[in-house]
């Protein structure tokens, strides 16, 4: 029998990046994986394909909306569809090949196929039953649609399928104002489509800043995505003549019966572990249905769990760090993640980026705190590139400054968000950020102002 120091079962971000480091810390590591390209949902169905699609839609407003302005004169852009569906698979071969490529460097195996735990210590792919002293659990989730509503990744989609519809439809209803419904619902808004979002609660993007979430759900309205708020979507049915599809909503104790060419149902995700055997084995779940662990350890000795099969929030780059402290774990090393450090990224236009506690947070815990906030319109460079909407807060303790959280919306908010981050890992205070020379003109001068704010104040507002 076939055997390992450690299998680990999916090669998501979660399982290639913990597959890479158990091989770098000297184990004889294998991955299990039944897709046909390595990288799990974040390359193949999620992350990446959804970045390029939303880099060739923001160059395409950029075209129609700015170029004049900067006195660029071309004929108004066509949109080749077909193409930017190639464009999109060039993205994720490139980075699926690329896993293949460091999983050979790094002398990891990858064992073909769908994997089940017969028992402890074995991993089962085809007809072949595999010994491991440890099993990783890295199988992520799949989106969770609404009851009694049927999905065809054709005209009722969820993100799988929204990423690749074989024409450009002329109205989208997106089912949820969270993370998917907005990326997605900016790429068809941009590409002509007329793109409602039905949200359930009355704030887009539920558990970020109340004042971010408002400004953003402004910026997109002005973009022309139009919004229904504190309505649930009830039903969802493929018209039987013509090119739609029927939706029922309830608001204020009204119903309401809409249709558009594509409903998008982006109402969240959950774990994805069937098939693995897991009842069975008697494996101890969450009421969430997700696997749960102590500092990633199973109830079940020598079995292990990672990222959105687990409690937590459902991101690659927390899977990757979980992946990596799991690995060192194995390795006789201590791993350890800082979960109160765990960037959120929104790659609409402009990005939204936020890290630690909001102020609604704070509030509630009744820490006293003070808000240091910089516009982008005091931003010199983002006045250059049409990005003077938006803003940096920056949240600090009252008494000893020590930075909570931070909360962007405005240019690169994305990459601007990690300078926080490094910060609240050396527990600095907004006056360390303030007293930080940041070159000139660039986007992270509005981070250093709003830590300005947060002492004797910010030079440019
Ligand atoms: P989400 O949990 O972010 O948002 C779902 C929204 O749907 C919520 O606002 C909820 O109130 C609403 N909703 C639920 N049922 C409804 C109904 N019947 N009618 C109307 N509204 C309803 O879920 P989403 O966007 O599907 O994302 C899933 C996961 O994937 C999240 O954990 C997200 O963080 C992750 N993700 C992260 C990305 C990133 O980091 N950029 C990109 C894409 C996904």
């Amino acid at each position: 029998m076939p055997s390992y120091d450690v299998i680990i079962i999916g090669a998501g971000p979660g399982g290639y990046v913990c597959a890479i480091r158990c091989a770098q810390l000297g184990l004889k590591t294998a991955v299990v994986e039944g897709r046909e390209a390595l990288g799990g949902t974040c390359l193949n169905v999620g992350c990446i394909p959804s970045k390029a699609l939303l880099h060739a839609t923001h160059s395409l407003h950029e075209a129609q909306h700015n170029f004049a302005a900067m006195g660029l004169k071309a004929a108004a852009p066509e949109v080749d569809w077909a193409q930017m569906q190639a464009y999109k698979q060039d993205v994720i071969d490139g980075n699926t090949k690329g896993i293949e490529f460091l999983f050979k460097k790094n002398k990891v195996d990858w064992i073909k196929g769908w994997a089940s735990i017969p028992a402890p210590g074995q991993v089962k792919v085809g007809d072949t039953t595999y010994d491991a002293k440890k099993i990783v659990i890295a199988t992520g989730s799949e989106p969770s649609a609404l009851p009694g509503i049927e999905i065809d990744e054709k005209t009722v989609v969820t993100s799988t399928g929204a990423l690749s519809l074989p024409t450009i439809p002329k109205s989208v209803a997106v089912i949820g104002a969270g993370v998917i419904g907005l990326e997605l619902g900016s790429v068809y808004s941009r590409l002509g489509a007329e793109v409602t979002v039905i949200e359930y609660l009355d704030a887009i993007t539920p558990g970020m800043d109340g004042e971010v979430q408002k400004t953003f759900q402004r910026m997109l309205k002005k973009q022309g995505l139009k919004f229904v708020m504190g309505a649930a979507v009830q039903s969802v049915q493929t018209a039987k003549t013509g090119n739609k599809v029927l939706y029922k909503l309830r608001k204020n104790d009204k119903e309401e019966a809409l249709e558009a060419e594509v409903v998008l149902v982006a109402t969240g995700r959950r774990p994805f572990t069937a098939g693995l055997g897991l009842e069975a084995l008697g494996v101890e779940m969450t009421g969430r249905g997700q696997i749960a662990t102590n500092h990633y350890a199973t109830n079940i000795p020598g079995l292990y769990a990672i990222g959105d099969a687990t409690p937590g929030p459902m991101l690659a780059h927390k899977a990757e760090d979980e992946g990596v402290a799991l690995a060192e774990i194995l390795a006789g090393q201590k791993g350890h993640v800082n979960y109160g450090v765990i960037p959120g990224v929104i790659y609409t236009h402009p990005e939204v980026a936020s890290v630690g506690a909001t102020e609604e947070q704070l509030k509630e815990e009744g820490r006293a705190y003070k808000a240091g906030k910089f516009s982008f319109m005091g931003n010199g460079r983002a006045k250059a590139v049409f990005a003077g909407d938006g803003f940096v807060k920056i949240l600090a303790d009252a008494t000893t400054d020590r930075v909570l959280g931070c909360h962007i919306i405005g240019p690169a908010a994305g990459d601007l968000i990690h300078e926080i981050c490094v910060a609240m890992e050396f527990g600095a205070a907004a006056e360390d950020i303030a007293r930080t020379c940041h070159a000139h003109p660039t986007f992270s001068e509005a981070v250093r102002e709003a830590a300005m704010a947060c002492g004797d104040g910010p030079i440019h507002s």
